[in-house]
């Protein structure tokens, strides 16, 4: 009787620490998954920092205002049109599809000068900062 009492002690002790293991390692994984979200939010701030930077220092505001048309459309006319018709910002910053906003002829040469002039030395990182910091302007 004794002993199965021992056996019995020692069971519920070992499912108990076993317990304690497992919650111990749900908590580390939820941590680790706490720091992944966080460093990905970091990641995805930073790029839209970059981005930011570019459009200012690359010189796109001067032509694109976020909410009004100025020699270019609005950030906003570009992200509503590149929605509707499931565009790629990237591609054609790359030259590799047309212009699907303005689609005049002088207002298309307008753009495709700054494409053929400065845009075409820029890193495909670079234009995808460009392009999530645009497409984050609502
Ligand atoms: C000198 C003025 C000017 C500058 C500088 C300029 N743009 Fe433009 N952009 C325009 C004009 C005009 C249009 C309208 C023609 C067109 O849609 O292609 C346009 C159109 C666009 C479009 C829409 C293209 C489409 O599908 O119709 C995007 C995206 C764009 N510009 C991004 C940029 C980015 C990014 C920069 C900076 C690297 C930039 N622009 C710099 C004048 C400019």
């Amino acid at each position: 009787m004794k002993k199965s009492i021992f056996v019995l002690a020692l069971a519920a002790l070992f499912f108990v620490s076993c317990g304690e293991k497992k919650k111990e390692e749900v908590k580390e994984i939820e941590t680790v998954k706490e720091e992944v979200k966080e460093t990905a939010t970091e990641v995805v701030a930073d790029n839209l920092e970059l981005g930011k930077k570019l459009f200012t220092e690359k010189t796109c505001a001067t032509c694109h205002n976020p909410d009004m048309k100025v020699i270019g459309p609005s950030i906003k006319d570009i992200n509503k049109i590149y929605n509707e018709q499931n565009g790629n910002i990237v591609k054609f910053l790359k030259g590799e599809s047309v212009a699907i906003v303005d689609t005049d002829p002088g207002q298309v040469a307008i753009m495709k000068a700054n494409l053929d002039g400065f845009v075409k030395d820029m890193t495909g990182d670079e234009l995808a900062a460009i392009s999530a910091y645009m497409r984050s302007v609502k």
